[in-house]
């Protein structure tokens, strides 16, 4: 078998598109500019070109957007009040800021001090305690990311058995939560799982987290698999030549997998333009707006299909 990539460069196109279509439409209907502000603490290369693609995007799709370059050892009281300015921000909707952070901040009291409504990361414990509820909330960007790509290539996932290699707060666990509300059966694995291969095998779609390079190979999936990659590390190839590669032996598992992202050009584009979709949702839902958008956007707006929460009314076309 040879797999077929699943083209996350031209899928998130698609979804910018939609939520540029959005953004034009919360300007015409209602003058509403949404706002993205993001936070960068030091300068992290990985990171710094992470924040400048976030803010690039957001300013070619019409938000209005915001860059804060803090250095690396500024004060965590400093960063406190920048978030509490943010937070009183009427223009700003969406508050990113990326992780991770320099070793004397404390990370929760940085996350916390977000509103959650702002919170378009969905790392705050009240958005992560409601997607565990199950009610309407902002959810972690890369998470979104791989269900959309996934339904890309199979719209019924009930039934399914899903293998997510990583458990961090960011990535596996939420996506865990996702994936159990879609249907399947998600056995949440780590490095530490006895019999990892053995899972994986029995799984009809198997996610990689675990920031561990071509940990997956070919004879760990069943024939016929979904395969989606969200590990990006770094490696010198033998040429001595600086490499991006996947948690996935992308070569051996293609010979299996029905479907399989690549890295890059899998997960990693989906996770911006749901950061963005996500600050739309949040200016919507901050504003008690109706926006009516095209009816095949449904599934990109997972927590608006969930039982609506009180006077938040984020009307669909159906
Ligand atoms: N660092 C790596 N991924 C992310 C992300 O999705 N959000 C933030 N804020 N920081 C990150």
């Amino acid at each position: 078998m040879n797999a077929i990539r699943i083209d996350g460069k031209a899928i998130a196109e698609d979804l910018r598109a939609r939520v540029a279509r959005d953004v034009a439409s919360l300007k015409a209907e209602w003058s509403v500019i949404p706002g993205l502000a993001v936070v960068l603490v030091g300068k992290n290369p990985a990171s710094s070109v992470y924040v400048k693609t976030k803010a690039r995007q957001a300013q070619a799709l019409g938000f209005k957007s915001q860059q804060f370059l803090l250095p690396g050892d500024v004060g965590e009281a400093e960063l406190l009040e920048v978030i509490e300015e943010l937070n009183a921000d009427e223009s700003i909707d969406g508050i990113l800021v990326q992780l991770p952070l320099p070793g004397h901040i404390d990370l929760w009291r940085v996350l916390e001090a977000i509103d959650p409504a702002k919170d378009v990361d969905g790392f705050h414990p009240y958005n992560v305690g409601r997607l565990a509820a199950g009610r309407p909330a902002l959810a972690p960007c890369t998470p979104l990311g791989v269900v959309h790509l996934i339904r890309t290539v199979v719209s019924n996932l009930s039934g399914l058995d899903v293998v997510v290699i990583g458990r961090s707060n960011i990535i596996g666990k939420p996506l865990a939560l996702l994936l159990g509300d879609a249907g399947c059966t998600v056995t949440g694995a780590q490095l530490q799982t006895r019999n990892l291969p053995d899972f994986c095998r029995k799984a009809d779609i198997v996610v990689a987290a675990a920031g561990c390079a071509g940990l997956v190979r070919g004879d760990w999936l069943k024939p016929g698999a979904i395969v989606i990659d969200v590990g990006i590390n770094r490696t010198i190839d033998s040429r001595g030549t600086a490499k991006l590669v996947g948690d996935v032996d992308f070569a051996e598992a293609s010979k299996r997998a029905s479907y399989i992202t690549p890295v890059p050009g899998g997960v990693g584009p989906m996770t911006v333009a749901y950061l963005l979709a996500n600050t739309v949702n949040a200016a919507v839902s901050r504003r008690r707006l109706s926006l009516v958008v095209n009816p095949e956007a449904r599934h990109i707006w997972p927590s608006c299909d969930r039982e609506q929460d009180g006077a938040v009314d984020l009307q669909r076309a159906t």
